[in-house]
């Protein structure tokens, strides 16, 4: 029996950074999406334990640096069974591209192997043993529109209307989180200790306002991500000549650009292309489900 698992990756419509605790970590306030560019998990029995990596993954190491082999090892100390099982990654969310690629594996592998061991584990057990792996974890589990505080681990789902068509420029060169961490340290030595969401943005949430919110996006970690990338800085700059609204995902260097209700998002795509060529364009939309089986 082989189990089938979409996860999804996400963007941050809002990433309010504070300064970094005595842990390294830095407490954040933000308003994740799930949205509709997916890593598939499959996950069949087998004697051993193996993982393989294709798509945008061909290559990556699958040694314990590899977050849906930690997954996997987690719930099997935690379910108190051998890990065994072959499992496939498939990936389509960019590597190093501020869109949890690695969380969505993660969490993409505890929903399998869930389902493949037959454990029987409740959303909330998966997403405790989640947060253990990574910051973004629980939110790729979880899925939808949410507060995060915390690591952004500290999940409220929020209501909010409306479907947000977006076109991702992906790089190809990614960025290393805890470089663009460090980059910000360095330019905001005076970070708040509490980080907050604004609440004029939450209403514009929750009432569907969607290009609005695109447009009051605020990503307190792109002026370091875009000093460190300057492909995605000429992207944001096409945007703002073009009148675009247009964000940087969490730490980069992906862009979101808010495809407008009177344009299509090939319209979009294209006119980024005829200012950039070979740029690469993914249509997505959002919000979507978290992780779950198909
Ligand atoms: O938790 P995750 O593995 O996604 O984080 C990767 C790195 O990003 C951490 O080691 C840390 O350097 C940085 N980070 C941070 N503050 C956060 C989340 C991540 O400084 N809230």
């Amino acid at each position: 029996m082989t189990v089938w698992v979409r996860a999804p990756g996400k963007v941050n419509l809002f990433l309010a950074v504070g300064r970094a605790a005595p842990d390294g970590y830095h407490p954040l306030a933000t308003v994740f999406q799930a949205v509709s560019v997916y890593d598939t998990i499959t996950a069949s029995p087998a004697v051993g334990f193996s993982v393989t990596m294709g798509g945008l993954g061909s290559g990556l190491p699958v040694d314990a640096s590899n977050l849906a082999v930690r997954a996997a090892l987690a719930l099997a100390e935690y379910a108190g069974v051998e890990a065994r099982a072959e499992i496939r990654i498939d990936k389509q969310i960019p590597v190093a591209g501020g869109m949890a690629g690695g969380s969505a594996d993660a969490a993409g592998t505890l929903v399998a192997l869930n389902e493949l061991w037959g454990l029987g584990l409740r959303a909330l057990q998966l997403r405790g043993i989640g947060a253990g792996l990574g910051a973004d974890v629980p939110f790729c589990l979880m899925g939808g529109t949410a507060l995060g505080r915390g690591r952004g681990d500290q999940l409220m789902p929020l209501l909010s209307r409306g479907i947000y068509e977006w076109v991702l420029v992906m790089q190809k060169e990614g960025l290393s989180t805890p470089k663009v961490f460090a980059e910000f340290d360095a330019i905001r030595p005076d970070a708040p200790e509490v980080p907050e969401v604004d609440d004029h943005f939450l209403a514009a949430v929750t009432q569907g306002e969607t290009e609005l919110v695109a447009r009051s996006a605020r990503n307190d970690l792109a002026v370091a991500a875009l000093r460190l990338h300057d492909e995605a800085q000429a992207v944001m700059e096409v945007c703002r000549l073009a009148g675009l609204a247009a964000f940087v995902s969490g730490s980069g260097p992906t862009i979101a650009v808010h495809v407008p209700a009177e344009k299509s998002p090939d319209e979009v795509a294209r006119l980024l292309l005829d200012a950039l060529p070979g740029v690469r364009c993914v249509h997505a939309s959002g919000p979507v489900a978290g992780a779950q089986l198909l």
